[in-house]
């Protein structure tokens, strides 16, 4: 058995778990900044990084409080090292490195988007790999073939906005608050997806990749117009966004055939047409579909202490001297 200590600072959320090899989340704790960022309407790096260092020493205290561990007993602490707001990132980082040489425990320095990609496991003891990983959340979206630890395919990604951030920026156009995703998702409820004619972009490309820019300046349009109800355009935009993620996955899927099981992960799949579609093309292809609970889909810390424990069981470590990270493609 290994424990492993996971920090997470990479945006809004500042979060700290303490997991062991054997899938037990023994302690943790996260705090959102929501409240922050929502005068914005988006994350504001320097305040999310000032927030993340006036909370972060106090919660690694209570986490380890609350379980009776000291840091010597840990085998390894694994912070997220990029990618993502890079204030954030140093500051988890940095003081992951310093508890590391206090205490003498080796340094994991964790990709954020390798703790999404590996954080299935930790719920499902019986997700093997391979598997493909739809990542779709505020800061990501992409689609990757997880073939093992370290071992990463990326088979799509955005050309422009995520995503969530479609989701965020298309609340903000309706007067919605932040973050978006679960107000459009409300809305959209009270309206027809059918009603408002708007594009997917990409979608039939035999390029692999998405785009959601071009979708979110429609439903700005259709906003301006007058024509269509709030309601309308929120389903209308819903139902546009999911069409696109399953074309570009039916896509992916042809270029990486034969995966056993569809994994979603990220905010967005919080999202219950977006979950029922993704379900759906699973069956459709014999795979398994495997929706992680939702504290494990968003940013947490949990996912990072994981990625570690899969690290430390394969004795991998890193120098104390890496670097953060803000752009770290896996
Ligand atoms: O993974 P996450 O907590 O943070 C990162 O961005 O890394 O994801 C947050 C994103 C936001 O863009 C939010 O609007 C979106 O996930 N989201 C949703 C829903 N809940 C959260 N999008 C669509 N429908 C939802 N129900
Ligand atoms: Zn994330």
């Amino acid at each position: 058995m290994g424990l492993v200590l996971g920090i997470e600072s990479s945006c809004d959320e500042t979060a700290v778990a303490l997991v062991d090899t054997d899938r037990v989340i023994h302690a943790q704790r996260i705090a959102s900044q929501d409240d922050k960022h929502a005068p914005y309407g988006g994350v504001v790096p320097e305040i999310a990084a000032r927030a993340h260092a006036e909370r972060l020493a106090p919660m690694i205290e209570a986490v380890l409080a609350e379980n009776g561990t000291k840091l010597a007993d840990c085998d390894a602490i694994a912070a997220t090292a990029g990618p993502g707001l890079i204030g954030g990132v140093m500051v988890g980082l940095v003081s992951a490195k310093a508890l590391a040489m206090a205490s003498d425990v080796p340094l994991l320095a964790i990709n954020h988007l390798e703790g999404h990609a590996l954080s299935p496991r930790l719920a499902d003891p019986e997700l093997d790999f391979p598997y493909m990983l739809l990542l779709v959340s505020g800061g990501h979206c992409q689609i990757l073939s997880v073939e093992g630890v370290g071992e990463y395919r990326r088979l799509a990604t955005t050309i422009d906005d995520a995503l969530g951030e479609a989701f965020d920026k298309s609340a903000k156009i309706l007067g919605l608050g932040y973050p978006g995703g679960p107000a459009v998702e409300r809305l959209a409820k009270e309206g027809d997806p059918q009603a408002v004619p708007l594009p997917r972009p990409l979608m039939g490309s035999k390029e692999p990749h998405f785009s959601f820019a071009g979708l979110k300046s429609a439903v700005l349009r259709a906003h301006e117009s007058g024509e269509h109800n709030d309601a309308d355009i929120a389903a209308s935009f819903q139902q546009a966004a999911i069409d696109c993620l399953i074309d570009r996955l039916e896509h992916a899927m042809k270029r990486a055939p034969d995966k056993p099981a569809l994994v979603v992960a990220g905010g967005v799949a919080a999202n219950q047409q977006v979950r029922a579609a993704l379900e759906n093309l699973a069956g459709s292809r014999g795979m398994r579909f495997v929706a992680p609970p939702l504290a494990l889909c968003t940013d947490n810390a949990a996912m990072i202490a994981w990625a570690g424990c899969e690290r430390l069981a394969l004795g991998q470590f890193d120098p104390l001297d890496i670097a953060a990270r803000p752009r770290w493609p896996l």
